[in-house]
């Protein structure tokens, strides 16, 4: 079936995983990667695929509404799978107006869009889709103990899978109210909120799904694992927030594309899925996994950069705990994650080391002008 897709930036982390999985999967879509390219976006990401047939590649902003409107009439889009957002929680807490311009307004000017265009055919929304990807933090966080007095967090999903039915809000479910602490989170619940709203409204098949943090190749190195490699190999402090004691929930960004691809396909239109491999870590916990893993690929001793770790002032608001629960993925869409965490982090450690071009070319602000010049005529 032929199918013209937009997928909002897919030049950033987990935006280029989903590109090269739809661009190499599904040779009959026309895949349009349309993003702004602020310092998140990243075409080298994409470099194998970026000579593949199916592929297109537009700079725009998501708000700016009368180029995306033009853009939709134009390539006859059928289906967004919507990534682009300022995505850094520290980078919100500075400059919280960025985070409402690009995550709430830049998804209100897409969805006006595409209702504007969808609207105006003849079959209107019939086999169109507009799927909002957003995060657990939309859902606040979590208490580190629960009723039964068993403590968190879980590394297994055997060791919570047997339990957590009875937690209830001892995780993160499809129903859990929304409460934001952070600027980039508040902006992120806004803009699930007007998703929703245009389904309900207009009748826009919409979904929305919500996931744990993602690990794996192509990180912006400002985000904890990717920065943390880099500082080991450098010998550079590790800046652990607080007591490093909140909990994360992570899942490899491979599983996270392929369950975006599950539900884009076989998802039911107004649902909402949580997507996460019950796999909580506390961040002391990870770091010290981390180190130890870059130390042995590194041919160090095992361990002998613990003494880079350095405690400072905690994240404004830092949320304690987050975990989902993904069992109704699981049951009614039948995705499961294929990695296990310690292949997800070894093959994580050993990408990072084996492109330290890539990273170099990211920290010392060379990509940038690369890409300006690049691009510059598009
Ligand atoms: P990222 O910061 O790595 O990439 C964001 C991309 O969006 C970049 O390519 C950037 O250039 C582009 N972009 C930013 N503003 C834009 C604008 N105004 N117009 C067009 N493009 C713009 O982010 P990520 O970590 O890959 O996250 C992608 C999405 O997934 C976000 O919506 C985020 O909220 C969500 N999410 C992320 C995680 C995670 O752990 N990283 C977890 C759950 C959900
Ligand atoms: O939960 C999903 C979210 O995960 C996504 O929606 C966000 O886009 C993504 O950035 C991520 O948010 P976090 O704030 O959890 O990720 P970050 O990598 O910034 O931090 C992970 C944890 O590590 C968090 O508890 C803060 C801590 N941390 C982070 C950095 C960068 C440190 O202790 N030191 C650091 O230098």
């Amino acid at each position: 079936m032929k199918r013209t897709l937009v997928i909002t930036g897919g030049a950033g982390f987990i935006g280029s995983h989903v590109v090269r999985l739809f661009v190499n999967k599904y040779p009959d879509y026309h895949i349009i990667n349309l993003d702004k390219l602020t310092y998140a976006g990243n075409l080298e990401n994409l470099r194998d695929i970026e000579g593949m047939p199916n592929y297109e590649f537009v700079k725009m902003d998501i708000c700016d509404f009368e180029a995306f409107l033009d853009l939709m009439q134009k390539k006859q889009v059928d289906g967004i799978i919507h990534l682009a957002a300022e995505s850094h929680v520290d980078r919100s807490i500075k400059d919280p107006f960025t985070f409402a311009r690009t995550n709430v307004m830049g998804t209100l000017s897409l969805l006006q869009a595409a209702k504007l265009y969808w609207e105006s055919l003849p079959e209107k929304y019939e086999g169109k889709r507009f799927y909002h990807i957003s995060t657990d933090e939309v859902y606040g966080a979590l208490e580190m103990t629960h009723p039964e007095g068993i403590t968190p967090p879980f590394t297994t999903a055997a060791s919570s899978g047997s339990h957590h039915e009875a937690y209830g809000e001892a995780f993160f479910l499809e129903t859990t109210k929304y409460n934001p602490h952070s600027p980039y989170s508040a902006s992120k619940a806004s803009s699930d909120h007007f998703v929703r709203a245009f389904h309900d409204t207009y009748g826009m098949p919409t979904i929305v799904t919500n996931c744990s943090n993602n690990y794996g190749p192509y990180q912006f190195p400002e985000k904890l694992i990717p920065l943390f490699i880099n500082n080991i190999r450098l010998r550079k402090p590790l800046p652990v927030y607080g007591k490093g004691e909140n909990v994360r929930d992570w899942l490899y960004v491979e599983d996270h594309a392929r369950a975006i691809d599950c539900i884009f396909h076989k998802g039911k239109v107004a649902e909402t899925y949580n997507i996460g491999g019950f796999n909580e870590w506390k961040n002391i916990d990870i770091i010290k996994v981390v180190i130890k893993t870059v130390d042995r690929l590194l041919g160090r001793t095992e361990g002998e950069d613990m003494n880079l770790i350095t405690y400072v002032t905690d994240r404004a608001g830092h949320d304690m705990r987050y975990a989902i629960d993904s069992r109704k993925l699981q049951r009614e869409l039948g995705w499961e994650p294929s990695l296990q965490f310690e292949e997800g982090i070894e093959r994580t450690v050993r990408w990072y080391l084996d492109h330290q071009d890539w990273m170099e070319r990211i920290t010392s602000g060379e990509y940038e002008k690369y890409y300006e010049s690049m691009y510059a005529n598009r």
